[in-house]
């Protein structure tokens, strides 16, 4: 699965993001606030977790994707994962290295995956769960459209689920 916006390049994620993956992971910024990418710190974790979503997309059962700029200088990552092709629903995921925030490029990445999610996967409903705390993904999460569905936890791990439907 591959896309393009502005001058961005989007691809699967490969092990010669390893790297990347395990700095940004230890990053609390990035990492408190990204249950997935929390739990690849080291390189012998993330380089399983990179095999098992190569794996994922193989089946069309998960995507994990790496944002590239022009220079492939790595920029972040954008997920599509626990796809329940029955029910037609999906969770997305995303992060960006901290000096690629502020530039509008997740909204970009994440708009750019929903015709992907909905008109070629088939899915109807997608969801996303995101800290109170996290307002930058919040505002992600309304640019692209999702609502609020309801809130779950006790603070400081409180989160707000959001979905966004199918036109
Ligand atoms: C969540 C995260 C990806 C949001 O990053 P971000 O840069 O705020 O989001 P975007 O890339 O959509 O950029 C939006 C910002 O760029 C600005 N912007 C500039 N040009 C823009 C454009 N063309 N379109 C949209 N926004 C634009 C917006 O005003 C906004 O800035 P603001 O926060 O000062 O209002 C980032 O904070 C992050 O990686 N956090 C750690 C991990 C995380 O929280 N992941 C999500 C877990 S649910």
């Amino acid at each position: 699965m591959e896309f393009s916006f502005d001058n961005y390049f989007v691809r699967q994620m490969e092990l010669k993001d390893l790297q990347n993956i395990v700095s940004n992971a230890k990053d609390p910024e990035i990492a408190n606030n990204n249950m997935v990418v929390k739990k690849y710190n080291t390189l012998a974790k993330a380089k399983k977790y990179i095999e098992k979503m190569q794996d994922k997309e193989a089946t069309a059962t998960g995507y994990e994707l790496v944002i590239e700029d022009q220079e492939h200088n790595f920029v972040g990552v954008l997920s599509l994962h626990h796809m329940d092709y029955k029910k037609g629903t999906g969770y997305i995921g995303y992060w960006l290295t901290k000096s690629n925030w502020g530039k509008g490029i997740a909204t970009k990445a994440l708009k750019h995956l929903l015709p992907f999610a909905f008109d070629y996967l088939g899915l109807k409903k997608i969801y996303a769960k995101t800290l109170i705390s996290n307002t930058k993904s919040q505002g992600v999460l309304e640019r692209a459209g999702f609502k609020v569905i309801g809130k779950s936890g006790k603070a400081p791990e409180e989160y707000y689920f959001y979905e966004l439907n199918c036109k």
